[in-house]
């Protein structure tokens, strides 16, 4: 699924947030956000998901305007949101479980996404019971069970550890292109940026778009 953002504008009251800004991501690529706090990084994201009124231009999902929230855009943030008093699978059915999908169907998704993220054994463990990387990938699980087209992904990692964070990051690119999802992840670190997007574009500094090739010749040089 492409996502095109055509001239976008949002506001909140008086105050411009983002600003005639164009972005397209292909379909399965993933694109990383990068720029300084409060440049509207998650408003962007928030846009994309539906979830912010637009001021001025306007979003396109697959050729489709984007008007509101939709299962195809799923959104993942830096706390996990998972539900403390439900194990790490019933965490993953519980979105499925809301759409329908029956019991064995939804425990099937859950085991083999949970397997996926590395965390087969821990089905029963409660999110206390897990570490911060655990219940992110608990997280992760949860989004991808879901089959979503594009992932938005708002500073997930920003809580970890250095070297939980790299995994972390080896773990989802690799899953992300398995799946085909279109991206959208949000950070403010460079090595992040540079490890993991296709591309990265840089707001609040009159938007620059650089290929992954460029930056990593500029941070070699
Ligand atoms: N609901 C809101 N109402 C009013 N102002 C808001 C709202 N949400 C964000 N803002 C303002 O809009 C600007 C952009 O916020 P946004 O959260 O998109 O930035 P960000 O780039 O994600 O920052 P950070 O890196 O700190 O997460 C900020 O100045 C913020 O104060
Ligand atoms: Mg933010």
């Amino acid at each position: 699924m492409s996502v095109r953002v055509e001239g976008l504008t949002v506001r909140y009251g008086s105050a411009v947030v983002l600003q005639d800004l164009d972005l397209d991501v292909s379909t399965g690529e993933i694109l990383v956000v990068a720029g300084p706090s409060g440049c509207g990084k998650s408003t962007l994201l928030r846009a994309v998901a539906g979830l912010v009124t637009v001021a001025a231009g306007r979003i396109v999902v697959d050729g489709q305007e984007v008007r509101g929230t939709s299962r195809d855009r799923a959104m993942v943030f830096q706390d996990d949101g998972l539900l403390p008093w439900r194990t790490a699978a019933r965490n993953v059915e519980l979105p499925l479980a809301l759409r329908g999908v029956p019991r064995t169907g939804r425990r099937a998704a859950a085991r083999r996404w949970l397997d996926r993220v590395g965390l087969a054994g821990f089905e029963r463990h409660l999110p206390r019971e897990l570490s911060g990387g655990m219940r992110q990938r608990v997280q992760l699980a949860r989004t991808l069970a879901q089959r979503p087209k594009v992932v938005l992904m708002d500073e997930p990692f920003a809580a970890l550890d250095a070297q939980t964070r790299a995994d972390m990051q080896e773990l989802v690119v690799e899953v992300l292109r398995e799946a085909g999802t279109t991206t959208v992840f949000v950070t403010h670190d460079v090595d992040e940026a540079v490890r993991l997007g296709d591309r990265v574009v840089v707001l609040g500094t009159g938007e620059v778009d650089v290929r992954r090739e460029a930056i990593l010749a500029a941070v070699m040089a």
